[in-house]
């Protein structure tokens, strides 16, 4: 089985690059925030993220977690996002997920030629046999630009549109923080990672330069 690996920052351009890599080459893929989100959004849900034990309570969801329960909810919010980047630093946490992620690349090795997972730890902790190892990233602004875009809201007017941006950006800088920061598997490039700014690029034009990566070694 070929594996893909691809590690970056919030709205970095990882997961479209990602899904369009699964597509072409028909692999099968994991976004695995979407792991951590869906435990966030349980501990949302079930009020268990102010009170009590967050390590215990969010354990506790994450060894109940489904596969199949990640693609039917939208986990996307800003909410999510940031409890996800503070209970992705409790360490009994990672290791049951850890152990999702790697479980769920063994049931696929006899299925599919290949897998692509994306994440904050795949190259250096989840896949660090991987073929290929990509690290994506872009200035925080443009990714802040990125994520407002995806909301699609129409503004009123123009200052009210630079506030969100600039809301964005803060929590960007806060989750970035957490991430790299951490003590257990921070967002760093593995060694033998091929690191991309994306900053003056589309996903296209990210997708074209990967594939012809990928396709010099195969
Ligand atoms: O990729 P994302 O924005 O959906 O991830 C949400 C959070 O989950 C991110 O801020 C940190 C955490 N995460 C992680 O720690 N390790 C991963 N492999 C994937 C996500």
């Amino acid at each position: 089985m070929i594996k893909i690996a691809i590690d970056g920052t919030a709205a970095s351009g990882k997961g479209t690059l990602a899904k369009k890599l699964a597509s072409k080459y028909n692999f099968v893929h994991l976004d695995t925030g979407l792991l951590y989100r869906k435990v966030a959004s349980d501990l949302i849900d079930q009020k268990k993220m102010n009170y009590g034990n967050l390590e215990v309570n969010s354990c506790e969801i994450a060894k109940k977690l489904d596969f199949q329960d990640l693609i039917k909810e939208n986990l996307r919010s800003e909410e999510i996002a940031s409890l996800a980047s503070k209970i992705a630093t409790i360490p009994e946490l990672r290791k049951i997920l850890d152990n999702k992620q790697k479980t769920f690349v063994n049931e696929n090795i006899n299925k599919f030629s290949g897998c692509v997972l994306d994440g904050r730890d795949i190259g250096t902790k989840i896949l660090p046999n991987a073929d290929f190892k990509f690290f994506i990233d872009a200035s925080i602004e443009i990714r802040a630009k990125r994520r407002l875009l995806e909301k699609n809201i129409s503004f009123l007017h123009e200052n009210d549109e630079e506030c969100m941006l600039q809301s964005l950006i803060e929590k960007m800088i806060v989750r970035d923080r957490l991430d790299n920061n951490r003590l257990i598997s921070p967002l760093v490039p593995a060694e033998d990672a091929y690191v991309i700014d994306t900053s003056s690029m589309n996903a296209e034009q990210l997708f074209l330069e990967v594939s012809k990566i990928i396709e010099g070694k195969l």
